[in-house]
């Protein structure tokens, strides 16, 4: 049944936390909005917050006690408000954002009970930032976003404007109906996962190269630019899955709802995969170093017109341990790139690897391995299917496998 996005507002409840910017007196007309759309309303107001508009106002449209504090002024009353508020809200949305907040989410730090609930509450949390053009663009503010955005947070692009300052730039709150749109396909999206074929599993994706350093300035890496992982990622995700993407350097934007943790080397990768193991899913799609320096110098290797020889050993294969302690009804599944007798190479890892499906591709084959683009892989499993898909664009490829798959 198709669900549009102002129904998918009804019955659903939004916590809204309001920190102290000068686009807090807009929050008012987006309590309203949330509220004709039917949906339960509950404001955290930063203390710096109350300056700009009032918890009696808040609390008059929201019709619900508004919160600022994390200790409550009645000392003999019940202080875990924040945990209960956390596991209360179907979304969290703070607007305005201002740059101090921001920081404080991404510190994790909990000095009031906004800040205290964005670390309890379980369910999507969209941040909107408004502030000062200069304090918008500052690198401080920039890295910060991106690392909200790196947590699997939504965050809002600020809009272009007339600032309170006087001065024109972006850093206005994005308009309230834009707000209330993201907010409602934020909901429509979540309804559906909860409700997709993975909806209760894990599923733990590797992507990416990772990179062995020779010394502090040089690494020994690959091509793959992590694309497939991530289209996987966000596949899983789509389909209601609990994702963890272990990503090797990349250029590419975290899939929503995906929870990413970066690694540069094998070993990391393999320490942060192991903390995962007890997914339901594991696909490792990653193009890990097969091998790393023997040593590794802790100064720059100088040219001193002499030929170098580089000692290189082999890096643990995590995707053999993890088939060695694989757990009853895991889903183990890797990727294989093969230049020659593909096939039968690939046969021979599912086997020696103990997987349940191994994704064989060519780089050598037009339009197939690293990149951005498309695709061409076949798909065997541990019972002998043989699955040859045509070439496809790298997310059409990641529906099919997991279509295939799971
Ligand atoms: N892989 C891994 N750890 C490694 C190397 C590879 O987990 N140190 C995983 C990859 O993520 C991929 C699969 O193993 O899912 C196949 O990798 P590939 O390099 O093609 O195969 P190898 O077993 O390393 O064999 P070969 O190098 O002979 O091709």
């Amino acid at each position: 049944m198709n669900q549009s996005p102002s129904t998918s507002l009804r019955a659903r409840r939004i916590l809204l936390g309001v920190s102290g910017g000068i686009a807090a007196y807009k929050t008012a007309e987006l309590i309203r909005l949330f509220k004709k759309a039917g949906a339960e309303v509950k404001v955290l107001l930063t203390p710096d917050a109350t300056r700009f508009v009032t918890p009696l106002t808040m609390g008059t449209l929201s019709e619900n006690e508004v919160f600022i504090e994390i200790f409550p002024e009645n000392e003999s009353g019940s202080w875990t408000k924040h945990v209960a508020l956390g596991l209360w809200a179907d979304l969290f949305i703070v607007a305005p954002a201002t740059a101090q907040t921001v920081s404080k989410l991404v510190n994790g730090a909990c000095d009031s009970m906004l800040t205290a609930v964005a670390l309890t509450a379980r369910c999507p949390l969209l941040v909107c930032p408004a502030m000062d053009h200069d304090m918008y663009i500052h690198p401080a503010t920039v890295q910060n976003l991106a690392q909200l955005r790196t947590n699997g947070l939504h965050v809002m692009d600020a809009e272009h404007g007339e600032l309170a300052s006087g001065l024109v730039g972006q850093g206005r709150l994005p308009d309230t109906s834009a707000i209330f749109d993201q907010a409602a396909s934020i909901l429509l999206a979540a309804s559906r996962a909860k409700t997709g074929p993975l909806a209760g599993k894990k599923v733990l994706v590797t992507a990416g190269p990772t990179r062995e350093a020779i010394d502090p300035v040089r690494y020994i890496s690959n091509h793959s630019t992590g694309t497939m992982g991530y289209e996987i990622a966000r596949s899983a995700a789509r389909r209601g899955a609990e994702v963890v993407l272990v990503s090797g350097p990349t250029a590419l934007e975290t899939p929503e709802k995906v929870r990413r943790i970066d690694v540069v080397s094998t070993a990391e990768m393999h320490q942060v995969v192991m903390e995962h193991d007890d997914a339901d899913i594991i696909i490792m799609v990653a193009a890990v170093a097969d091998f790393t320096a023997a040593s590794v110098s802790n100064t720059k290797i100088k040219k001193d017109g002499q030929s170098k020889s580089l000692q290189l050993e082999p890096t643990i294969d995590i995707l053999a341990s993890l088939g060695a302690s694989k757990k009853p009804d895991q889903l183990l599944i890797g990727f294989a790139l093969e230049t020659d007798n593909g096939v039968a190479n690939a046969q021979g890892k599912l086997k020696r690897k103990n997987l349940d499906w191994i994704v064989l591709n060519n780089p050598k084959e037009e339009g197939a391995g690293f990149g951005p683009g498309t695709n061409r892989v076949t798909l065997l499993s541990m019972s002998g299917a043989v699955i040859e898909l045509p070439k496809m664009p790298k997310d059409e490829v990641a529906e099919a496998i997991l279509e295939s798959i799971v």
